[in-house]
């Protein structure tokens, strides 16, 4: 069957992976994949996890099942989280929450509902944008199209040319839109911009997906989930795909959720009704383990004091990172300016490095970055940073 078929590339983040576990040289390091290190370089279960699968090891009497929306306590702890506990998108039904395998379910069961009552829609994505993105959105069907997002001469947001994008954008089209964190560049809006692209969503029609799966390693947890309120407060439809894997480091667990808000509990009800059916056919139910733990931690106040202190470490490791790096390859002599690198936010930094840089550094140094110079911050440690920052420096000064 498959001696006429071209093999398909390589992914460009998990295949990255691949190749650097086969790296033979020592010094190797992986800044590619969004995944968490602390300073000894691991990615280590969380403490807080660790008790919570303690007490589900004592307590769980069956591996039967989930309803195909996932655990209802999951359902309501995913809510609580992304819109704060006394939001009146609960109170007033207007959520419906199904327990997705990870972010990346969460983005494509959205996707496949989107399909089924919107089949006509464009979906609109940042320039640049996380890879997956697009190869989720065209895998369900839909049409893509380009929002303006980085300027890239300046490596800051070019909020003009973002507006001039969205105001451009059909009612019934969809715009995906990072709440926090913005994955690939670390720019994100604030509050006030925020604001005007609510408005503007809300005046031209448009459906906001949110995707939002980096809750916790911007400003915090409260303040990261902006976006997320403004667009409740707006009473418009919106979706949010959210996700357990940075924030509880619950990486293969695949501990998402999907949340479509609705104007009233009435549609609410149909959207649940529907997303069912969406998710019956691609998974029939999710997987507990992961929403389990979760919903343990975030019903839990003792261990939800210890997570979050956990989570402000992992981000304030990361933020320290961004000042060792700017400050290291300032220190050995390289003229060009990083210091934007400390204005970014969440786990990754758009370095500016161009993809000779990128390839140099692969081969001559085995540190491994994402094609378009993404650096992922959580991969830098005390151990590494000189060697990283000595690399950059002897290819930047050629
Ligand atoms: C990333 O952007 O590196 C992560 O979200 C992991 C992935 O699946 O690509």
């Amino acid at each position: 069957m498959w001696k006429n078929i071209e093999a398909a590339p390589a992914d460009s983040i998990l295949g990255l992976t691949e190749a650097f576990k086969k790296e033979t040289n020592p010094n190797k390091v992986n800044l590619g994949v969004g995944v968490y290190k602390d300073d000894a370089g691991n990615t280590p279960v969380l403490k807080s996890v660790k008790a919570a699968e303690a007490i589900l090891l004592e307590r769980e009497q069956t591996k039967s099942y989930l309803p195909i929306s996932g655990d209802p306590i999951y359902a309501s702890s995913v809510q609580k989280l992304i819109f704060g506990e006394d939001s009146e998108v609960i109170s007033n039904g207007r959520a419906a929450t199904v327990h997705a395998p990870g972010g990346t379910g969460a983005l494509r069961v959205g996707a496949e509902l989107l399909k089924k009552f919107n089949s006509q829609a464009k979906v609109w994505i940042s320039k640049p944008t996380w890879a997956n993105h697009k190869g989720i959105f065209a895998a369900a069907g839909f049409g893509l199209a380009e929002y303006n997002y980085y300027d890239a001469a300046n490596m800051c947001l070019d909020f003009p040319a973002l507006v001039a994008s969205l105001e451009a954008v059909p009612a019934g089209d969809i715009v995906l839109l990072h709440a926090c964190c913005h994955n690939p560049s670390g720019v994100d809006l604030n509050e006030e911009q925020w604001k005007q692209v609510v408005a503007i969503g809300k005046a031209k029609g448009w459906i906001p997906f949110l995707d939002f799966a980096y809750q916790g390693f911007g400003a915090g947890v409260e303040a990261d989930r902006f976006a997320v309120e403004q667009f409740a407060a707006a009473g418009v439809d919106f979706f949010v795909a959210s996700s357990f894997s940075k924030n509880f480091g619950l990486y293969n667990e695949r501990t998402g959720a999907l949340t479509v808000v609705s104007p009233n509990r009435e549609e609410s009800v149909v959207a649940m009704s529907h997303l069912k059916v969406t998710v019956r056919v691609i998974y029939s139910n999710p997987p507990a383990h992961g929403g389990l733990v979760a919903a343990t931690i975030l019903s839990d106040p003792a261990l939800y004091q210890q997570w979050l202190g956990e989570l402000n470490d992992m981000r304030e490791r990361i933020v320290a990172m961004r000042t060792a790096l700017v400050d290291g390859i300032a220190a050995r002599g390289v003229d060009r300016d990083f210091s934007f690198i400390k204005e970014q936010r969440g786990m990754f930094s758009f370095s500016g490095l161009n993809d000779d840089v990128v390839k140099w550094l692969r081969d001559n140094k085995a540190i491994y970055v994402v094609g378009g110079g993404r650096i992922n911050l959580a991969g830098l440690t005390s151990a590494n940073i000189d060697y990283v920052c000595d690399a950059i420096a002897e290819i930047l000064k050629k």
